[in-house]
């Protein structure tokens, strides 16, 4: 068993965070083509919200990578079990992930996407937990830094459950 010891970031200023983030891609991006990429499953919730913030036209694509099973720690392991539809050769692509932790998953992907050939591959995180990171990695977009707490919702998971919780919450493992 497990439950919600607090609220570390509610849903207010998750809003605030996706809509500067928002203006920002658009500002960036204007007069050229974007193709961003939600990392499944977490990076749903994110990828949502944000590109209803973002005011010029994009590409959605999925990719989904495993990293973490359902432990509370990373493996390191990272594997893609669904790769793009489309060929980004030529294109902007911006990640859009709901968190980085270790930065192995990013790291993986960001070289994987960059050896297609694409104009530029971006990283957009909603969630920063930099006092993890293993690996040196850019987050050229980033929501709000979080101390060392394991957290759910907002797309994030403990044992596939509470991504649908609308606040950012720290896990109580013992609840
Ligand atoms: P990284 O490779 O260590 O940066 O791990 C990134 C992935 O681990 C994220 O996309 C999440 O799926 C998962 N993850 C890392 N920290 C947390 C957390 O606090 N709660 C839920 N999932 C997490
Ligand atoms: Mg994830």
């Amino acid at each position: 068993m497990s439950s919600i010891k607090s609220v570390l970031i509610d849903k207010e200023t998750i809003q605030n965070m996706v809509r500067s983030l928002g203006e920002r891609i658009t500002g960036d991006y204007k007069g050229k083509e974007l193709i961003m990429v939600g990392v499944l499953k977490g990076g749903f919730v994110f990828l949502a919200d944000l590109i209803r913030e973002i005011k010029i036209p994009v590409i959605v694509e999925f990719m989904s990578v495993s990293s973490y099973g359902s432990s509370t720690k990373s493996s390191g392991v990272v594997k893609i079990i669904k790769d793009l539809d489309v060929d980004i050769a030529g294109k902007h692509v911006l990640i859009v992930e709901d968190i980085i932790d270790t930065g192995l998953t990013l790291k993986y992907l960001k070289e994987l996407l960059m050896a297609r050939g694409p104009l530029s591959v971006k990283i957009c995180s909603a969630l920063d937990k930099p006092s993890r990171r293993k690996v040196d990695i850019a987050v050229d977009y980033k929501g709000i830094e979080i101390p060392d707490e394991f957290v759910i919702g907002y797309g994030l998971d403990y044992g596939e459950r509470y991504r649908n919780l609308p606040d950012v919450c720290i896990l109580d493992p013992e609840g």
